[in-house]
């Protein structure tokens, strides 16, 4: 997060998302694991590290196995213009707790608490609406539904429009919207609509740990996609992933530190001589959600200045 956070406002969203990228990197090898990364920078040949199958950590004997799945900066362009709500985030599990997903797109419902089990991602958005506003006990109109700003979203908005909700658009970022509408207080109530599968799969890991709930099915853009599912077992192209399809495991941990000034986590501050985070930190196992405020002092044990 610091690193990248020191490129905000640059205008060059692959050298934030590089600097975010080779920082967790080198971070990994100084944990105690056996670690693989499952959903990462993308395949083999096209990301020099973080990629799918990429093996991290000590790596000793007897360390934990671990499965990592990364997004070391969500909101890439967020973080190159200097907008909020980007994030650096990670969710790890035992071995095989969280789905091998391809890099494509899944259409995907989530929820809060409040509405979880309650919504059923092949019905319209409006009947999902209705559902919603009758879990959380509001109107219809009082419900707010994120929507990634894309023109694929065009039929969707018109529907939520239709249906009497109120709409708030992102250019991105739809992993930390998910997180937001599980998190009272944040006037968001659910997110809808097609964004990335890694982002979905780490969604999942989050809305584990929060009681919420996420829906999802695939949306190949091509039979090169298509294929690339099948090889990793997605052959079922109408199956809705549940919650637990994607992030099965059962010792989830998530972690996510905020890079610019976002609705749910402080963006990095910097002042003489160090830095300021904001992370939110959540365990399934042990129902603990916890929000870490951490100073990071870089120049403590520099020799001081000598004054004439
Ligand atoms: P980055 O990690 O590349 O910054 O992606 C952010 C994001 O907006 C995700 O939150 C979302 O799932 C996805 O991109 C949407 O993809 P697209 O920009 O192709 O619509």
């Amino acid at each position: 997060a610091i690193e990248s956070a020191r490129l905000m406002g640059r205008g060059e969203r692959d050298e934030a998302d590089r600097a975010a990228v080779e920082s967790m990197r080198s971070t990994m090898d100084d944990v105690e694991m056996n670690g693989t990364i499952v959903i990462g920078e993308g395949e083999r040949d096209e990301a020099p590290m973080l990629f799918i199958g990429e093996q991290v950590g000590q790596r000793l004997p007897g360390q934990p196995e671990v499965d990592i799945a990364v997004d070391p900066l969500e909101g890439t362009n967020l973080v190159a213009k200097g907008q909020a709500n980007a994030i650096t985030v990670l969710a790890a599990s035992e071995r095989g707790g969280l789905l091998n997903a391809p890099d494509t797109y899944l259409e995907k419902l989530c929820v809060g608490p409040g509405a979880a089990g309650q919504v059923d991602l092949t019905l319209s958005p409006g009947e999902n609406i209705e559902r919603i506003a009758g879990a959380l006990r509001r109107k219809v109109s009082d419900i707010t539904i994120v929507i990634l700003d894309r023109p694929r979203h065009d039929a969707l908005i018109e529907a939520v429009r239709a249906a009497g909700a109120r709409i708030k658009l992102i250019s991105d970022g739809d992993l930390s919207a998910a997180i937001s509408c599980a998190v009272s207080g944040t006037g968001v109530h659910a997110v809808m609509g097609i964004g990335g599968a890694p982002e979905g799969v780490i969604t999942a890991a989050a809305l584990r740990c929060l009681g919420g709930e996420i829906q999802a099915r695939f949306r190949f853009r091509n039979d090169e996609e298509r294929a690339r599912a099948a090889r990793m077992g997605h052959t079922d192209e109408g199956r809705v992933y549940r919650t637990a399809d994607l992030a099965p495991g059962e010792n989830l941990v998530f972690s996510a530190t905020g890079v610019t000034e976002g609705d749910l986590l402080h963006g990095v501050r910097f002042f003489g001589g160090g830095a300021r985070t904001h992370s939110l930190v959540m365990s399934y196992q042990t129902k603990q959600v916890r929000f870490v405020d951490t100073v990071h002092m870089f120049d403590r044990d520099k020799p001081p200045a000598v004054r004439l």
